[in-house]
């Protein structure tokens, strides 16, 4: 059981919907322009903190009105947790069992959602932020010390950069190597070390949905036959000129290979959807692993962008996940997961009565 309920107040075309979920497949029925895709959102904006569509809050929230709400209950064993995030123009509030929290993963400790939805494909097609931001979610769902190693390393190098922007600060910005090179290693080592783990059932699933061999390599960030330290000492003339630090894991990357070749020379888009998804459904099986019964899987119509063959060997792969499942269809028989436990017809931002 992950999700038990959801009440979601004034989030994109959401004015009041609450909803009672199936601990194993619920799925979301309507028209375009339905709300659908807004639900699920809402649903991971739970988990996440943050959307999958939009970095803006003032798009999500309902226009005309101050802030959106979310109240959810999860449960896994013992009592329920109540989960909630208010989102202004501000800024997001959450809290966690009635009590402030200080960030997003205070959430996902308790509701970790994954995506699969139609702009999948720009975790391999774009720049490496977003790999960077897929790899340190698993990593913080699989090494305890991640939060602090990131926290640590993330400061010295804000703390570096600031200092490189002033004139006549070497001295300052030197200070930092020392904490940003160990930082930096314990870092690259965490992502290292979870790529290793991720990639046998990376394969195992790229397999499956490619019928290829697909594999990953981690790039820690600076040349890897040096120490991050004597990067930054080689990079210190470089880091000076452009005020800002070249080397270390804030330049870190992972290629997806297909075949030996890195697949953003050699695969189609529509492979590259397949890929991405291996990735992120590689992701959750682990994740699964390390904290079962908590894991959401979202797929946002997963009917209109894969064709029937690819959608069946997704259906395949999902259904061995022992996780919750938020699908949405313009129809209910197009998906091909079988009968829901829940199944929502919406309309207009509302939930329909059932029939
Ligand atoms: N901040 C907002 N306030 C009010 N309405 C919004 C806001 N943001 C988006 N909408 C509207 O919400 C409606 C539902 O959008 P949503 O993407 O959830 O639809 P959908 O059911 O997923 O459609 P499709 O099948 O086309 O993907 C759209 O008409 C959209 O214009
Ligand atoms: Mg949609």
């Amino acid at each position: 059981m992950a999700l038990v309920s959801l009440t979601i107040d004034q989030f994109r075309c959401l004015e009041h919907v609450e909803l009672g979920f199936d601990p194993k497949y619920n799925l979301f029925v309507g028209a375009n322009a339905s709300g659908k895709t807004s639900l699920l959102e809402a649903v991971f904006f739970l988990g996440r903190g943050r959307s999958f569509r939009s970095r803006r809050l003032e798009r999500i929230i309902r226009q005309g009105q101050p802030d959106f709400t979310l109240v959810g209950r999860v449960q896994h064993g013992g009592p329920p947790v109540v989960l909630g995030v208010r989102g202004a123009r501000g800024g997001t509030e959450i809290r966690v069992g009635g009590a402030p929290a200080q960030s997003a993963a205070d959430l996902a400790v308790h509701f970790p959602p994954q995506v699969i939805d139609p702009e999948i494909h720009k975790l391999l097609e774009e720049g490496p932020s977003r790999r960077r931001r897929f790899l340190d979610w698993g990593v913080f769902h699989v090494e305890h010390q991640f939060m602090g190693v990131w926290q640590r390393y993330y400061r010295a190098l804000k703390q570096r950069n600031a200092a490189l922007r002033q004139r006549g600060s070497e001295a300052l910005a030197a200070a930092w190597d020392g904490e940003l090179a160990q930082a930096g290693e314990q870092l690259a080592t965490l992502r290292e070390r979870y790529v290793a783990q991720l990639e046998p059932d990376l394969v195992r699933i790229g397999r499956q949905l490619l019928d290829l061999e697909v594999t990953v390599v981690h790039h820690r960030g600076w040349a890897a036959e040096f120490t991050l330290a004597e990067a930054l000492q080689q990079s210190a003339e470089r880091d000076r000129r452009y005020q800002i630090t070249q080397v270390g894991p804030h330049r870190g990357d992972i290629t997806v290979r297909v075949e030996g070749y890195a697949a953003r020379e050699r695969v189609s888009r529509g492979q590259q959807k397949l890929l991405a998804a291996a990735l992120t459904l590689a992701q959750l099986g682990l994740q699964d692993r390390m904290a079962p019964g908590r894991s959401a899987l979202l797929l946002d119509d997963p009917a209109a962008e894969l064709d029937a063959t690819n959608l069946g060997r997704i259906v395949e792969v999902v259904q061995q996940l022992p996780v919750q499942l938020f699908v949405t269809s313009l129809r209910p028989d197009l998906v091909g997961l079988g009968r829901p436990g829940a199944l929502f017809h919406v309309e207009q931002g509302r939930i329909a009565p059932a029939a």
